[in-house]
């Protein structure tokens, strides 16, 4: 049977190609994997709620006496389940884990220089992994239909209605109709959210692997000490592939023990949704968004060709657009000459090293924001929210030019052939 698929499929070959590729052995290199061990607990847990979902806000009522919306209802069974509760719990902390990995990742990429040439492509592929990503949480948001998953998911209704010219007719794609209030929302977002997302994150993670094998890894920087131009690590099968499978058990055992003493998002504690807008903050990967739409002042709004441009669009839309716009040119703007082959350490870019950190220390105030809201300076020079305006453009202004300052005194000019 071998024989036979070898002689038509050259399995040969491709085991050389792909099996025998050297994996760099790296702390940092762990990320994407645990990204991808992630995904695969979100999609094994996500089988067992989608055969137990009912994607409906038709009303039913409980043993209890209740009237409640079915999706609402069914989140209630998936938790009376033998291990229900724990399974849903382990798909929202994988959530949380895939985000947090996706995103530290691409903190690697930027601060080794990975998005370089030849990479830009994969280095694109990784920006709309992680776009998708956080879409597809966006969407499992809403699902289980009470107080607070209907609170959340209006905050990102209004973002996109607030989009001009075209606003409505995204909203309507990807709500199908008011939200609340459409009945078909909830078949719309489910269908988004374990359908066309997951096969747009499989079909991307594909791709996104494909390249790397091909255009193979970065180097760690010893590699270059100990075998100058030499591809170290150790080969993808079976070394590489052991210590991944016992990376993944890890993951699962340490995840459960996590989703089983901490169960996630109970829907009772928030109550089946009413017309009052219960206090929420939304999940740390939103907050930094929802902090500027507290902040910028709903007298930031004019009229253009027609449309209203508003505070929601400006904090929601404007500011996330020119992040990605950034982050998007990044790899044809700094074309400087590089290792290509090898790993740049953070000490050598100190103007890049200092703005990854000032990037960093923008989201973390601007967090602050959705929390704080109570610092407001009621009638300070500075309009409302004074305080909390000098950390969120401040903040990230002083990191960046005390760390530049800090990495030109500590380490000179760039210089070449640290040990990492
Ligand atoms: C969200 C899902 C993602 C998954 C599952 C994923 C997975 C992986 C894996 C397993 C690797 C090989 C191991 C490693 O280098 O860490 C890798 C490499 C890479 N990833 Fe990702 N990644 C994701 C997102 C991203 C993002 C957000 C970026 C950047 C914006 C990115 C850019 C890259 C690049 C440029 C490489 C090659 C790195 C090198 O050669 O050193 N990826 N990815």
């Amino acid at each position: 049977m071998y024989r036979w698929l070898d002689e038509r499929l050259d399995l040969r070959g491709l085991y050389h190609k792909v099996l025998r590729k050297a994996f760099p052995v790296h702390h940092s290199f762990f990320l994407g994997e645990i990204t991808l061990f992630a995904f695969v607990v979100l999609v094994l847990t996500g089988v067992f709620l989608t055969l137990n979902y009912e994607p409906s806000i038709r009303e039913v009522r409980l043993a209890d006496g209740r009237t409640v919306p079915a999706a609402y209802a069914s989140v209630l069974y998936i938790d009376s389940l033998p291990f229900g509760a724990v399974i849903r719990s382990l798909h929202h902390w994988s959530a949380h884990v895939m985000i947090a990995a996706a995103f530290l990742h691409m903190l690697r990429i930027l601060l080794s220089g990975a998005y370089k040439k030849p990479r830009e492509l994969n280095y694109l592929v990784g920006l709309g992994l992680l776009g998708l990503t956080v879409v597809t949480a966006f969407t499992g948001y809403a699902l289980p239909y009470d107080n607070y998953a209907v609170t959340a998911t209006r905050i990102g209704y209004g973002i996109a209605h607030s989009i001009p010219w075209i606003g409505g007719a995204l909203a309507d794609l990807m709500f199908a109709g008011e939200f609340p209030g459409s009945e078909k929302s909830i078949p719309r977002l489910f269908s988004l959210h374990v359908l066309w997302l997951p096969l747009g994150l499989m079909a991307l993670i594909g791709l996104h692997l494909a390249i790397m094998i091909k255009q193979k890894h970065t180097q760690p920087r010893y590699a270059e000490r100990v075998a100058p131009g030499k591809i170290l690590g150790v080969p993808m099968y079976p070394q590489q592939m052991v210590m991944m499978l016992i990376l993944f058990a890890l993951y699962v055992g340490i995840l459960t023990i996590i989703a089983g003493a901490f169960l996630a998002h109970p829907v009772e504690a928030f109550g089946p949704p009413t017309p009052q807008t219960p206090q929420v903050k939304p999940d740390w990967y939103f907050l930094w968004l929802y902090g500027l739409l507290q902040i910028i002042p709903s007298s930031w709004e004019f009229r253009l060709f027609g449309a209203t441009i508003g505070p929601e669009f400006i904090g929601g839309v404007v500011v996330p657009g020119i992040l990605g716009l950034v982050a998007v040119l990044l790899p044809f703007v700094d074309t400087r000459k590089d290792k290509m082959r090898y790993m740049e350490l953070p000490s050598e870019h100190p103007v890049r090293t200092s703005a990854v950190l000032a990037l960093l220390v923008f989201f973390l105030m601007a967090s602050l924001a959705g929390y704080k809201i109570d610092f407001q300076q009621q009638g300070s020079i500075l309009g409302e929210n004074a305080v909390l305006w000098t950390l969120v453009l401040g903040g990230p202004l002083l990191t960046f030019l005390v760390s530049y300052v800090l990495m030109r005194v500590f380490y000179g000019k760039a210089r070449e052939g640290e040990a990492l």
